[in-house]
């Protein structure tokens, strides 16, 4: 129809559990997110985040990175790139995926990717990311979606949320204190660049009123 806007499209990288994958699904299940998450991708055959798709009729994808290295090969993330243009994805939304993304997938989706990671970055980026905020000691943890670029849990900041830590706290409740707060975060960030345009000063991202996607320093989409 000529009057309908285009749904933004997500492309899902994964390659475990799946829980913000599945937070995602419901939400737009339930309307209450303005994408659609067009295809699962994921490096394992034997990742959950697979099934949550296929159940709902989502394609949903295994390409092997044909190594046990986090880094991706450069033809490996061409196979990724091909996946993705074919489902038609706007935005790709990595949810749990254990693998590095390296310079194809960057140049082919260009701040179009964003990860959630649970700390509060830049502090604990990296793995056990929970783990790290109770043995350093912080009252305060978090998650944060964020841009991804070169650098690992480095790229700009798209939304955060804070969680408190408790006495009590154990890696396991503090890391599902900090899940919860992950799928409620995820869905609103999506939901929002869907509707909104960002734009970049620096390292800054700026949340703009008018149709989404992100604007460039340099003027280019
Ligand atoms: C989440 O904690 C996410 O922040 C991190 O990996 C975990 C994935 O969980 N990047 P799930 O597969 O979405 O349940």
């Amino acid at each position: 129809m000529e009057n309908e806007t285009h749904a933004l499209r997500l492309g899902v990288l994964a390659s475990g559990r799946g829980s913000n994958l599945e937070a995602l699904l419901e939400a737009h299940d339930q309307g209450r997110l303005a994408a659609q998450v067009a295809i699962v991708l994921s490096d394992r055959p034997d990742a959950p985040a697979l099934d949550r798709a296929r159940r709902r009729g989502i394609p949903a994808l295994v390409i092997d990175p044909e190594t046990t290295r986090a880094r991706l090969k450069p033809e490996i993330e061409e196979r990724y790139v091909s996946a993705l243009r074919e489902a038609g994805v706007d935005w790709v939304v990595l949810a749990g995926f254990f693998r590095i993304i390296g310079a194809v997938l960057l140049e082919n989706f260009p701040d179009q990717i964003l990860n959630i990671h649970p700390s509060l970055l830049p502090s604990f980026p990296g793995l056990h990311a929970p783990r790290q905020a109770l043995e350093y000691g912080v009252r305060i943890a978090g998650c944060t979606v964020h841009l991804v670029n070169a650098e690992i849990d480095q790229g700009s900041i798209l939304a955060q949320a804070a969680v408190p830590v408790l006495d009590r706290d154990d890696e396991e409740t503090l890391a599902a204190r900090i899940l919860e707060q992950e799928h409620r975060l995820l869905v609103e960030t999506v939901d929002r660049l869907a509707q909104a345009r960002i734009r970049r000063e620096g390292r800054r991202v700026l949340w703009g009123e008018t149709s989404p996607g992100i604007t460039r320093p340099n003027g280019g989409d």
